[in-house]
C-alpha cells in the first residue's frame, strides 16, 4: 500500500516468525521510566508503539521506576558515566529484565530506537546487549528549502515545511519526520536553503520556525537556520552588511537575542557567503573569518554556533576550481572564534559521483571542519536512479590524509579525534520532500538512513547498514535480502561506470545536472562547461593536475600525492581526475584508455538491465506497490544509462578517432 512507503524503516508490523517473537516475550510485559522530561517520554512511547506492533500484544507503560522482572526500564544515570558520553546508551539484560541507561534523555531515546531496531531485525537475545556512543556530536541534515515551498536540488516533491500555514497550523508530518531522524541519531536540522532568503531572520518567520522546533524538541533535535549575510541591509535597512561596521555587528547581536528569546534551544547559523553570487564579507574587503567571527560573537552568549561553508570558487578559465576552497580557507586556520565550524564538501568540486577527498581535510588543524555530504542525488540521477550512497560516504571517510602519519583518515578529522576539535559535525543535504514516500525513489530512503547511521558511527560497514535497512523497510526473506543487498552495494559503481568512469567529472547537463552533456563548451562561467573538466583532445582525455598541470595534487600530503601522481600507478577510479592520458595508453586492465572507457560505458549500462531483471524476480517478496514503483524507476534508469553511454562514447570518439571495441559492436 502507499502507506508502506510513508512508514520508511519504522514499520512495526508483526514479526512473522512466532519463534522469533517468543524469545522477546519474557521481557516485554512493561516499559518503565521515572524521568519526567519530554525526550524520555518519547523514548518510552516509541518503544511501546514499536514493540506492540512487532510482538502483537499490548505492553504496559509506567512512569515510575521498576526493578520487577519481565520489563524494560529506561534509566538516567545518577552520576555521569564517562563511557556513555552525552548521547550514548547501554542496553543490558539480566534474566528477564532489560535496562537501557544513559547520561541524558537523548541517550535513552537512541537506546530505545536501538532496541527496537534489534527486535525488528530479529536479532538473537545474546546480541541485544550493547553500548554505543556517537562519534560525531552534531549529526545534521541541511535542507535546501525555500520560502515558496520549492527545494533547491530536491527531487521528491515540494518542501515539507508549509511556511504559509505556520505557525497556526502544524502539519502532523513534522512529527513523523522528527521520529525518523531520531531513530537514526540525527539531532540537528537546518530548515532552509543555503542560498538563503533574508526573510528567515524576520520575526514573522522566526515564529514559524519556532513552531517546527517545538515539534522536534521531544525527539532531541535542534533547529538551525541558513542566513543571508546581507540581512542587516535587506531587513534592517542598514547601509551595508560590512562585518566590521559597528551598526552591523549590533544588528546581529540584537537579532541573536531576539532569536533566543523566541527559541532558547536554537542551534545556530549555517552560512554560504561569497559563493555563487551570495553576499559575504568579501563584498567589503573583509575575510571569511571576519564574517564568521561577527556572527559567532553574537551567538556565543547563547552557546550557538556558526557553520561557515567552504564551498567557494572563482570563475577563472586558467585556474583550477579544485584548488579554490583550499586557497581561500587554509590560510585562515587559527583565526576563527571557538564557536565557528567550517563546513567542507566531501570532494573538491561538487558532489560528483566520485571525487577524491577535499584537500582541506587535514589542512586546518586549528579549525573544526564539518563534513558536507549530499544525500539528495543532484549529480547522481535524481529520483530515477538506484544509487546506494553509503559506499560513496565511506570511501571519503576512510581516505587517508596522512597528515599525522598513516591512518589519519578523513573520518578522524571529522570526528575531531585527529586534531582534538572541540566541535564535530557531519551534515547531509537532505533528500526528503512532500512525496508520499518522502524521497521520490523508495530506494533513496536508504541514503537518508545510511547517512544518519554513519554520522553516528562511521565505522559501520555500508553492507551492515544496508542489511538493517532492507530488513526493516522491504523484506526479511533471506534470498531477497541477499539479492537486494548485492544490488545496492554495486549500484554506485554501476552509476559511475555509465556516467563518469575512470575519473571523469562534471560532464552532465548544464544547470540541471542531469543527463550527459560532455559537449558543453560555453556557459555563463568557464568553470561551468564540460570541456573545462574533461579536456578531451586528439591526444587524450583527462585533467592534468600534476606538477606540469594545475598542480592541485600539490595541495595534499606527500604520501597522499604518491598514490595518484604517477599515471601508471594511479588507481583507475581517479585516473582522469589527475592525468591527461593518451587514448592509446595501455592501462593495467590490459586495455587501452579508449577501450577501457567504452568498456565501462557499455558494461555499466548493461548492469542496469541486470538490476532490472533481478528486481523483477523479487515480485511477491515485498509490498506490491513498492515493488512495482522501483521496477518502473529501474526502467527509466535503463533508458538514461543508454542515453549516457551513447552520448559519451560518440562524443569522445570524435577525439579518439578509434572504433568501439568488438564486444560492443553489433554484428554486421
Ligand atoms: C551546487 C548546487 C547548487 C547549490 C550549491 C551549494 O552547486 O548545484 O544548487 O546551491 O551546490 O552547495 O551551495
Amino acid at each position: 500500500s502507499a502507506d508502506d512507503g510513508y512508514r520508511l524503516w519504522l514499520k512495526y508490523d508483526l514479526l512473522k516468525n512466532a519463534n522469533v517473537r517468543a524469545q522477546y516475550q519474557p521481557f516485554t510485559l512493561y516499559i518503565a521510566h521515572a524521568a519526567t522530561d519530554p525526550v524520555t517520554s518519547t523514548a518510552a512511547k516509541e518503544l511501546q508503539t514499536g514493540l506492540q506492533g512487532l510482538l502483537g500484544k499490548s505492553i504496559r507503560l509506567q512512569s515510575t521506576a521498576s526493578t520487577a522482572p519481565g520489563g524494560i526500564s529506561l534509566e538516567l544515570t545518577t552520576t555521569p558515566q564517562p563511557n556513555l558520553g552525552t548521547e550514548g546508551y547501554s542496553i543490558t539484560t539480566q534474566n528477564t529484565r532489560v535496562k537501557i541507561s544513559a547520561n541524558t534523555p537523548s541517550g535513552l531515546l537512541y537506546g530505545a530506537f536501538a532496541l527496537l531496531r534489534k527486535i525488528q531485525t530479529a536479532t538473537p537475545l545474546s546480541k541485544i546487549p550493547e553500548t554505543s556512543v556517537p562519534r560525531v556530536q552534531l549529526r545534521m541534515l541541511n535542507h535546501w528549502d525555500n520560502t515558496n515551498g520549492s527545494i533547491e536540488r530536491g527531487y521528491a516533491g515540494a518542501s515539507l515545511w508549509k511556511w504559509y500555514e505556520l505557525p497556526e497550523t502544524v502539519d502532523p508530518r513534522y512529527r513523523d519526520y522528527a521520529r525518523a531522524n531520531a531513530s537514526i541519531g540525527i539531532n540537528a536540522v537546518v530548515l532552509n536553503n543555503v542560498n538563503a532568503s533574508a526573510r528567515f531572520m524576520s520575526r514573522e518567520y522566526l515564529l514559524k520556525v519556532k513552531a517546527i522546533a517545538d515539534v522536534f524538541k521531544p525527539y532531541g533535535i535542534k533547529v538551525y537556520l541558513s542566513v543571508n549575510f546581507a540581512a542587516p541591509r535587506i531587513l534592517g535597512k542598514l547601509k551595508n552588511s560590512d562585518p566590521l561596521e559597528p551598526a552591523v555587528r549590533q544588528w546581529w547581536v540584537d537579532k541573536a537575542s531576539e532569536i533566543y528569546g523566541i527559541m532558547p534551544d536554537f542551534g545556530g547559523f549555517l552560512v554560504k557567503a561569497n559563493s555563487e553570487g551570495e553576499p559575504g564579507p568579501q563584498d567589503f574587503g573583509r575575510t571569511h573569518a571576519d564574517g564568521a567571527n561577527m556572527l559567532a560573537e553574537a551567538l556565543a552568549p547563547f552557546k550557538g554556533i556558526v557553520i561557515w561553508r567552504a564551498f567557494v570558487y572563482k570563475a577563472d578559465p586558467k585556474g583550477d576550481r579544485f584548488k579554490a576552497a583550499y586557497e581561500e580557507f587554509k590560510s585562515l586556520d587559527g583565526t576563527f572564534l571557538p564557536n565557528v565550524v567550517v563546513q567542507v564538501k566531501n570532494g573538491p568540486i561538487d558532489f560528483q559521483p566520485r571525487e577524491p577527498f577535499s584537500p582541506l581535510f587535514g589542512a586546518m588543524p586549528k579549525t573544526p571542519l564539518a563534513m558536507e555530504f549530499q544525500i539528495t542525488q543532484e549529480y547522481l540521477g535524481f529520483s530515477t536512479n538506484l544509487v546506494y550512497l553509503a559506499p560513496l560516504f565511506k570511501e571519503c571517510l576512510d581516505s587517508d590524509t596522512y597528515v599525522k602519519g598513516a591512518g589519519s583518515t578523513v573520518a578522524k578529522v571529522i570526528d575531531g579525534s585527529l586534531h582534538q576539535y572541540p566541535i564535530s559535525v557531519m551534515a547531509g543535504v537532505a533528500n526528503t520532500g512532500s512525496d508520499r514516500n518522502w524521497c521520490g525513489h523508495l530506494m533513496s530512503q536508504s541514503n537518508w538512513y545510511a547517512f544518519g547511521r554513519l554520522a553516528w558511527d562511521h565505522q559501520l560497514s555500508s553492507s551492515a547498514i544496508a542489511d538493517e535497512w532492507i530488513k526493516m523497510t522491504l523484506t526479511q526473506d533471506a534470498g531477497a535480502v541477499k539479492t537486494i543487498l548485492a544490488m545496492m552495494e554495486r549500484s554506485r559503481e554501476v552509476y559511475v561506470d555509465f556516467t563518469t568512469p575512470l575519473g571523469l567529472h562534471h560532464i552532465m547537463g548544464q544547470g540541471i545536472h542531469f543527463g550527459p552533456e560532455p559537449w558543453l563548451e560555453r556557459s555563463a562561467r568557464p568553470d561551468w562547461t564540460s570541456i573545462y573538466y574533461h579536456r578531451a583532445d586528439s591526444i587524450g582525455l583527462g585533467f592534468d593536475r600534476g606538477i606540469n598541470g594545475s598542480n592541485a595534487l600539490g595541495l595534499y600530503h606527500p604520501e597522499a600525492i604518491k598514490q595518484w601522481s604517477q599515471v601508471d600507478a594511479c588507481p583507475l577510479p581517479y585516473l582522469l581526475w589527475f592525468h591527461h592520458v593518451p587514448w592509446g595508453k595501455k592501462l593495467n586492465t590490459g586495455r587501452s584508455l579508449w577501450d577501457e572507457l567504452c568498456t565501462r560505458y557499455y558494461t555499466g549500462s548493461t548492469a542496469v538491465g541486470t538490476m532490472q531483471r533481478e528486481w523483477a524476480g523479487l515480485k511477491g517478496k515485498m509490498d506490491a506497490e513498492i515493488h512495482a514503483d522501483v521496477l518502473g524507476r529501474l526502467g527509466a534508469q535503463q533508458r538514461e544509462a543508454l542515453w549516457w553511454r551513447d552520448a559519451c562514447v560518440l562524443y569522445f570518439q570524435q577525439y579518439s578517432k578509434m572504433p568501439i571495441p568488438a564486444p560492443f559492436t553489433p554484428p554486421s
